[in-house]
Order: structure tokens, then C-alpha cells, then sequence
């Protein structure tokens, strides 16, 4: 390869470099939601918490960082929406409840029965892109959904937020259920954030307890508690127990996240002090 070609790949490669920047210079903070289980709830609390932090006056987006199961969109009402692209050929995301930005790969493929078939490399590049060329604006937040566990969706929103010059390191916010192998799996979450500097919010339990709509006695489905423990084992705050509600699996189906429930439910509450915890710390 010839020396100039070289000098305009580097060129090339400092150019995107700086646009990241610029483009994270303009979040104030980033809060990626882990888990180390599927299934206990983070897109739940995601949507959740950017509706939450929306109605507090914040300008909020929120990034679908769930290659695989993307369902951001739908929790939030705005499965069947497009992506455009502005003026400077940036993404434009997708705008739900008023004003919450949202970007996700269901916005990419054909139909949501289309199963994404990639490897690291791309799913890296997707997360970069979903950072650089979206057009995010000035946030307040960027809550980020991600998959569970340690894999390369996390690593690289971590590692791209983590290597911009001048940009808060992201916040980690960790979702378990109560059960053994749930706190188990939480942990290495811990362990993953605290490898890649992240600051840890603390730790949410969810499914905590099933308040029985029959006789209002409060089952223990998962057992509760276990949240509580293992943020004490591994020093790091417990933001709170967010019980189990079948109206939330409706509401949530339906596009509408239990923040906004007419019912005012128990959780809702729950959430509310979570959020407030978690402004105290940001
Ligand atoms: N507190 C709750 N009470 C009742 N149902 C809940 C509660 N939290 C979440 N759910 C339901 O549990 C299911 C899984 O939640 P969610 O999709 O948020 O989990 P997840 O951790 O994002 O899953 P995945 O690992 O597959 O991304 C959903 O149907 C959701 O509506
Ligand atoms: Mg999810």
C-alpha cells in the first residue's frame, strides 16, 4: 500500500475518532443497564427509568443496545416507526413519548421475525455507529439497554465511552431477581464494570415478591431479599425492590411503561424512590 493511501486511512481513522468525541462531549451521563441473567427485567427498567428521568424536565435518549432482542421499540410504543436521516446525513432516532430519543436495531432489520446473524466485529461497529452517527443532540441521559451478561455489546459501548478524551465514564445500573442463580450471575456484572472502571449505580431487585391479587398477602415467588445481600457482599448500593405485577407484562406489551400506569401501582412507587437514588448519586 502506498505511503499517501496509509495517510488517508489514518486521516480517515482520526476524523471518526474526533466526531465521537464531539458527539459524546454532548451526553452528560450514559447509564448502561446489566444484568447478568435474561429475563429479569432491564428493558423493563430501562424504559422505565428514561420515561422517569423524561418527566423530571431531562432530555433523555435512549440506545438499544440489545443486538439480538431488541425490544426497546416496543416497550416504548414506537415499534413501527422509521429512522431518517438529517441534513448532515446523520441518523435521526425515533421520538417517543413526546421527547425521548430512541435508536435500536429493530429500526434495521426487515421485520422483527429477522434474526440478526453477526459476529463481534459488527455488532462493534453497530454500537459505534449507534454512538457516533445518530443524532443525539445535547442529553442530560443516555440510557443504554443492553443483553444480559459480559459479551461484546457492553464491552464496546464500555470501551468507546470509556476511551473518548474528556467524557464522564458511563454509570453501571445492575438488575437482578432474587433468586441464587440470578445474585450469582449479578456479580459478575459488578466484576465487569469494575474491570472497565465503570461507576456502579447499585443494584435493582425486580420480580421482588407478588402481591396476590386475591387475598393482597405478598408472595415470595423468587424469594426477596437477595438484592439487598448481595449489594451489601459486594459494597455497592441497593437502589431498591421492585415487586412482581402482571399488570406490568400487559402494560409493558402494550407499549406503555409502569411509570405511566393509570393503576398507580406498587412498583411504580418503588421506582420512583430508585430514580430518586439515583439522581442523588449522578
Ligand atoms: N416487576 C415485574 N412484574 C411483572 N412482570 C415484569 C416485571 N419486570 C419485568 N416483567 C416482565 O418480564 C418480562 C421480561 O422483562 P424484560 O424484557 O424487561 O427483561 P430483560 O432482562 O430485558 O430480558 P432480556 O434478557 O431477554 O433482554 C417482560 O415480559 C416484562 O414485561
Ligand atoms: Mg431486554
Amino acid at each position: 500500500m502506498a505511503e499517501n493511501e496509509l495517510d488517508g486511512i489514518e486521516k480517515n481513522r482520526e476524523e471518526e475518532k474526533a466526531k465521537l468525541n464531539l458527539q459524546l462531549s454532548k451526553i452528560k451521563s450514559t447509564i448502561m443497564v446489566m444484568s447478568g441473567k435474561g429475563g429479569v427485567g432491564k428493558s423493563t427498567v430501562s424504559a422505565n427509568l428514561a420515561l422517569s428521568l423524561a418527566r423530571e424536565g431531562f432530555r433523555v435518549g435512549v440506545l438499544d443496545g440489545d443486538i439480538h432482542g431488541p425490544d426497546i421499540p416496543k416497550i416504548l410504543g414506537v415499534e413501527d416507526m422509521k429512522l431518517t436521516a438529517d441534513e448532515e446525513g446523520k441518523i435521526r432516532p425515533v421520538t417517543a413519548y413526546g421527547n425521548i430519543k430512541v435508536i435500536s436495531v429493530g429500526y434495521l432489520i426487515e421485520s422483527r421475525d429477522t434474526p440478526v446473524i453477526w459476529r463481534g466485529p459488527m455488532k462493534h461497529s453497530v454500537m459505534r455507529q449507534f454512538l457516533k452517527d445518530v443524532n443525539w443532540g445535547e442529553l442530560d441521559f443516555l440510557v443504554v439497554d443492553l443483553p444480559p451478561g459480559t459479551g461484546d455489546e457492553p464491552l464496546s459501548i464500555a470501551q468507546l465511552i470509556r476511551g473518548a478524551e474528556g467524557v464522564n465514564a458511563p454509570y453501571a445500573l445492575i438488575v437482578t431477581t432474587p433468586q441464587d442463580v440470578a445474585l450469582l450471575d449479578a456479580r459478575k456484572s459488578v466484576e465487569f464494570a469494575r474491570a472497565l472502571d465503570l461507576k456502579i449505580l447499585g443494584i435493582i431487585e425486580n420480580m421482588s415478591g407478588l402481591s396476590c391479587p386475591h387475598c393482597g398477602e405478598t408472595i415470595d415467588l423468587f424469594k426477596t431479599g437477595g438484592g439487598r445481600k448481595a449489594a451489601e457482599d459486594l459494597h455497592i448500593p441497593f437502589l431498591g425492590a421492585v415487586p412482581i405485577d402482571p399488570r406490568i407484562v400487559r402494560d409493558t406489551d402494550e407499549g406503555r411503561p409502569f411509570v405511566v400506569s393509570e393503576e398507580g401501582l406498587e412498583a411504580a412507587k418503588a421506582f420512583a424512590g430508585i430514580v430518586s437514588d439515583i439522581l442523588k448519586q449522578i
